[in-house]
């Protein structure tokens, strides 16, 4: 890949010190925000005024994935935060291609997410309709999971459509993102990347950042 984006997750993060966490992050391309309602994934996390004020305190863009249901009700809110990008969960939602447009309409760039047994197939033909693709590469819900290598035929797959398709759609990868993982994600297309715990396990979250990049972009690391 020529491009390799890192979106560290704060759901790693200490968050009695969300501001903090978010400067050991500096070096990201975008911020990567987990709201979990406690029904569509079994975990609860924050909702709307928290990424209020994430949004307030933010240098970088926001990357604000919604594993909610009522999606469709409840998606255009965040974008009309103000957020960088919205994902809802193909899964949780009625009326994606309605979703998509609306969270465009309200400024913010579309993204649709896919559990691991979601196949793309049944999506392909809406992918005009949004801005970023996100592959979980884990089940949705907790961080600190092992990255699932059965989703790599699907990532080619995408990449292979998202190619055909002549549309800059980003494709997201987010699970067990690690030194170990983020080549062979990169290799099948992926070209953004979520990582939570290999970031803010990390002794220096800044440096960690560089050096998932890099050997994204097939380098190496030194540290
Ligand atoms: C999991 C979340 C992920 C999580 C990733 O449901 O969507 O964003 O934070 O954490 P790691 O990188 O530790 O797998
Ligand atoms: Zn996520």
């Amino acid at each position: 890949m020529s491009t390799a984006r890192i979106h560290p997750s704060i759901l790693s993060a200490d968050f009695a010190n969300l501001a903090g966490e978010l400067r050991r992050i500096h070096t990201a391309d975008a911020v990567h925000v987990d709201v979990m309602d406690n029904h569509f994934v079994p975990n609860l996390t924050l909702g709307k005024p928290v990424v209020e004020a994430l949004q307030k305190a933010s240098e970088l863009p926001l990357d604000v994935h919604l594993m909610i249901e009522d999606v469709d009700r409840w998606a255009p809110e965040y974008a009309q935060v103000g957020v960088d990008s919205v994902t809802f969960h193909v899964e949780a939602s009625s009326a994606p291609i309605r979703l998509a447009r609306e969270l465009r309409a309200a400024g913010a760039k579309s993204s649709m997410a896919l559990r691991p047994a979601t196949p793309i197939e049944p999506y392909l033909d809406m992918l005009g309709e949004l801005d970023m693709l996100l592959l979980m590469t884990v089940e949705p819900g907790f961080g600190g999971q092992k990255f699932l290598d059965l989703v790599l035929p699907k990532i080619r797959r995408a990449r292979a459509a998202i190619g055909g398709s002549g549309k800059p759609i980003a494709l997201q990868v987010d699970g067990g993102i690690s030194r170990d993982t983020i080549l062979r994600a990169a290799e099948a297309g992926a070209d953004v990347f979520v990582a939570g715990s290999a970031v803010y396990a990390a002794p220096e979250p800044s440096v960690e950042i560089d050096v998932l990049r890099n050997l994204a972009l097939g380098g190496h690391h030194s540290a």
